[in-house]
């Protein structure tokens, strides 16, 4: 499983905190000695956490581990939001998208709206050791993932197919065609802030302090082919400094890009806020750019969801959202599901 030349990535890590200072993150420019392991994830991450802490204690590449544990959650066809059994595009086909960030040597790999390929993540990791580039996307990912050996398959499972037809069989209502004039409109809510989005994002830090983290998703149910979410856009839907810490998120990806969630996050953390109060600027600048009418309810608040999860190098961990949710956490004392900070009851 262990796919990363560990060589070169653990001497960059090396090379990383023996380099030049962040100058103004001071915070971040003296480390302990020894850093507690500790993982962060959405809660459908928890089943993996404690594996990926016992490899972490190993001395596996906390970038290894994150993706061991999503793809995990890839290959499990009763999660209908993320890899296989995902639920697919208006068309009833199944687009995933996925990437993951090193910390050691802040590098990145990325595929969007990639096809019949289940572990979008991996192919992620792969862009990340094998090319020059950081983001493949569709075809490109595609025959991409094919030369590097990965297996076609059709994802779309008989449950996935079943909540498809129903879906279609209503779609007038609950579709991403918006009639002339409604985005800056007054129309009444539209199921678009309502509708599913599941994904994983995985962030680690080991006990030397590095951090890594993935995400990978099928994207917005039902949505218009070729749609991207946050999930493989680094800085929205994932963001590392291998100096400061991992974040990510999951919920409306259309908002998350907008407010480059991810990366918001990582710069409050290098001013040195913690990762639970990192994570809540996030949600407030999501809601704060939220103005379009039929995303508010008749209160005037965000009616979508948007989570974010983060880990800094001191091994501090934390997690906040707009509406209350569970996400999961694990260290030296154990796993557990817990609940987010939120904007609102
Ligand atoms: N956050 C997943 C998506 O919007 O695609």
């Amino acid at each position: 499983m262990t796919r990363l030349n560990r060589r070169g990535f653990l001497g960059g890590a090396a090379a990383a905190f023996g380099g030049a200072t962040l100058g103004a993150a001071a915070p971040f420019n003296i480390l302990p000695a020894r850093v507690h392991p500790a993982v962060v994830s959405s809660v459908n991450g928890l089943p993996y956490m404690e594996k990926a802490l016992e490899r972490l204690a190993e001395g596996d590449d906390t970038l290894d581990v994150c993706v061991w544990a999503v793809n995990q959650v890839e290959n499990d066809p009763e999660d209908q939001s993320v890899g296989y059994g995902g639920l697919p595009n208006e068309e009833g086909i199944v687009e995933l998208d996925a990437c993951c960030m090193h910390g050691p040597s802040n590098t990145a790999g990325s595929v969007a709206s990639l096809r019949n390929i289940k572990n979008p993540v991996s192919v992620a990791r792969d862009v990340l050791l094998h090319t020059d580039h950081v983001m493949l996307v569709a075809e490109g990912a595609l025959r991409f993932a094919r030369s590097m050996g990965y297996p076609e398959e059709n994802l779309l499972t008989e449950a996935s197919r079943k909540r498809w037809i129903a879906w279609r069989a209503a779609r007038s209502k609950t579709d991403d065609w918006l009639e002339p004039g409604e985005k800056f409109g007054t129309g009444a809510p539209r199921p678009t802030g309502k509708r599913e989005t599941g994904t994983i994002n995985f962030d680690a830090v080991n006990g030397k302090g590095e951090v890594s983290g993935c995400t990978t998703t099928s994207g917005l149910a039902f949505k218009v082919p070729g749609r991207v979410g946050d999930s493989p856009i680094i800085g929205a839907g994932l963001y590392v400094h291998g100096k400061v810490g991992a974040a990510g998120g999951t919920g409306r990806g259309e908002a998350a890009i907008t407010a480059c969630g991810a990366h918001l996050i990582v710069e409050e953390m290098r001013r040195g806020a913690h990762p639970k109060d990192a994570c809540l600027e996030a949600v407030k600048r999501v809601v704060e750019m939220n103005t379009i009418p039929y995303l508010l309810d008749e209160k005037g608040r965000t009616t979508f969801q948007c989570q974010f999860y983060a880990v800094d190098v001191k091994g501090r961990v934390g997690a906040a959202s707009i509406w209350p949710s569970p996400y999961a956490h694990g260290d030296g004392d154990g796993v557990r599901k817990a609940q987010t900070a939120s904007l609102y009851e």
